[in-house]
């Protein structure tokens, strides 16, 4: 029988083999994943558990919060709060940064998350998940500020997402490539299923939220515009539509049969840059989909390279099979 590697066996090897993963950073991603877990299982328990619907409060960003994103977040923070790897967290929930308090060790990394995203589709039982970044704290001063978090996505040292579907995946790079993990609920143990994940460099398959279409800029609108024209039109094929309203589920989707992912700017808000947030969805996003052979831009540049000025910092996003990407981007001259 193959051997069955572990997501702990994995991180070791990685840290011995490659050396590509220090010590404190190991155990942040073993307690990230294991904190994914519980709220995987808290997901599982639906309405049982008394995690569906609103929390009635509202985040930074003006939106209402589900029971099931405080939960979440809470879950990752008491997670990650007393292992010592940590200087700082930062959160889609949390107005501003929450510091390991001083009664711990502090570490050296900094955690960003979204701690559950695609809140649209909890209630309705469609697939959600959790996305992480983790960058170093920039060498100097003791203490941590906001300004220690905001570095480019490619001075990230690790990104993930995990998956809460059908079946509970964990995606991870550190830089090595993309890694799928895929949780055994009787072991409780996420366990490697796919390495060397790779995105096809062409797709039919594009997913955006087609209800906005008249409030789109005029490269996004020719390039769905070609799309739909279909075999008749310039791109002579047929494209599908998927749009899941999960950036996870839709980019997981991408990682495993290609595909297109935008969500760009749009006329609703002229001043938001896009409605995805930088730091903690398209940086972490963006990383995953370079390192398995995809691209991800803004529209005008590599995302990877957008200097962040704060932390809930909007940006546009154009993911996916690097063709397709790079048309996207063609296009907007
Ligand atoms: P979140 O639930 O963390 O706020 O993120 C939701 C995001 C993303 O996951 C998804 O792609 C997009 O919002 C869906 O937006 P629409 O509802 O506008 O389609
Ligand atoms: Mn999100
Ligand atoms: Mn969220």
């Amino acid at each position: 029988m193959a051997q069955r590697i572990s997501l702990t066996r994995y991180l070791v090897e990685q840290q011995r083999i490659d050396g590509l993963i220090p010590g404190q950073l190991r155990l942040l991603l073993e307690v990230v994943a294991r904190a994914c877990k519980g709220i995987s299982q808290a997901v599982n328990k639906g309405a049982l558990g008394g995690v569906l619907g609103s929390a009635g409060t509202e985040n930074v960003q003006g939106e209402v919060q589900k029971k099931l994103d405080i939960i979440a977040n809470e879950v990752l923070i008491e997670a990650n709060e007393w292992g010592g790897h940590l200087a700082a967290m930062a959160s889609e929930e949390m107005a501003g940064i929450h510091p390991v308090p001083n009664r711990y060790p502090q570490g050296e990394y900094l955690l960003l998350f979204d701690p559950l995203d695609g809140s649209s589709n909890i209630d309705v039982n469609v697939s959600i998940g959790t996305i992480f970044s983790v960058l170093k704290k920039p060498a100097g001063l003791a203490g941590v500020t906001e300004a220690d978090f905001l570095q480019p996505g490619h001075a990230q040292v690790a990104a993930g997402y995990c998956v809460y579907g059908p079946q509970t995946t964990l995606v991870l790079t550190v830089g090595d490539g993309v890694a799928m993990f895929t949780l055994d609920r009787e072991q409780g143990s996420f366990v490697l299923t796919q390495q060397n994940v790779r995105i096809p460099e062409d797709t039919r398959e594009f997913a955006i939220n087609m209800s906005n279409m008249r409030h789109w800029d005029a490269p996004v609108r020719r390039y769905i515009d070609e799309c739909l024209a279909g075999k008749e039109g310039p791109r002579a094929k047929d494209f599908n539509m998927r749009w899941i309203a999960s950036m996870v589920a839709d980019v997981h989707r991408i990682l495993t049969r290609g595909g297109i992912f935008m969500y760009p700017w749009d006329k609703r808000e002229p001043d938001k840059p896009g409605k995805l947030r930088l730091m903690y969805e398209a940086n972490p996003m963006s990383w995953i989909v370079e390192q398995a052979g995809g691209a991800a831009t803004n529209g005008h540049q590599r995302i990877l390279d957008v200097v962040p000025t704060g932390l809930h910092e909007r940006v546009s996003v154009i993911l996916g099979s690097k063709n397709e990407v790079e048309r996207v981007t063609s296009y907007h001259g």
